[in-house]
């Protein structure tokens, strides 16, 4: 049986004037990467700032395991356990490699910081070589490896990525998919905004597409790939 962990109901946001996100509804189950797709200015990045609590939305629902957080802060989203990787990255690139990933773990107190930075030094050994290095020094790649391994600090149950292949040599964006995929398995449920459509739909379980704030399409990524609509639209077939 699914389970949900995310229910967006309903969910509109504005730029003053401009109409981001108009009535999006979905649902985000327990252990599945489910990626979101779409154009440039969609709405992609302003959903995910969105459930992550960046931008306060007046109308619609955001329930996360069972509970209406549409009126909490973004910290308190942290604390329960949504951890974005944003557009951009947003490190901090004159602290330390170290420095960065620790920072992820801000809301914690318990003692096993240690062992999770151990987690993902394994996960990415090139981090644990450049761990005194400044983020800022750090190629595109590398730096990617730390905005996810920085959110992998907050432990999340969901985790959200803004696209992550953005900029990056086909190698890496396999190397971070591939990491994507492990962490799914060992039971995160993964949102993932990605131009890249083709890659998208093939590391994802479900997808949606998003054009002009709106939900036009849905369903099981296999069966998207085969869509008429995607194919067309995003595919380039
Ligand atoms: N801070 C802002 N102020 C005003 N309008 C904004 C702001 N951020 C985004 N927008 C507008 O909202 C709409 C959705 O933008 P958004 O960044 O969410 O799209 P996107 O799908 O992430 O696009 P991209 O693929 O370029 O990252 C666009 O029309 C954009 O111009
Ligand atoms: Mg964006």
């Amino acid at each position: 049986m699914d389970k949900p962990l995310l229910e967006i109901e309903d969910l509109s946001f504005s730029y003053k004037q401009i109409i981001a996100l108009e009535s999006v509804s979905l649902t985000i189950n327990q252990g599945e990467i489910v990626s979101l797709i779409g154009a440039n200015g969609a709405g992609k990045t302003t959903l995910l700032r969105t459930i992550s609590g960046l931008n306060v939305h007046k109308k619609g629902k955001i329930i996360f395991n069972k509970e209406d957080i549409s009126q909490t802060e973004s910290d308190y989203r942290v604390r329960a356990k949504i951890a974005q990787v944003p557009e951009g990255r947003g490190l901090f690139p004159i602290l330390s490699v170290e420095q960065n990933l620790r920072l992820g773990a801000y809301t914690r107190n318990d003692n096993e910081i240690e062992k999770d930075l151990e987690f993902i030094y394994n996960k990415f050994p090139i981090l644990q070589e450049k761990k005194d290095e400044y983020a800022g020094t750090l190629s595109g790649g590398q730096q990617q490896m730390v905005a996810v391994g920085r959110a992998l600090m907050i432990r999340p149950k969901l985790l959200l990525l803004d696209e992550p292949s953005m900029g990056l040599a086909p190698i890496i964006v396999e190397e971070i998919f591939s990491v994507i995929k492990e962490l799914r398995d060992l039971g995160t449920t993964i949102f993932v905004v990605e131009q890249n459509a083709f890659l998208a739909l093939k590391s994802s379980d479900r997808a949606y597409v998003l054009e002009n704030g709106k939900v036009v399409i849905s369903g099981k990524s296999a069966d998207l790939l085969d869509d008429e609509r995607v194919k067309e639209a995003y595919l380039g077939a």
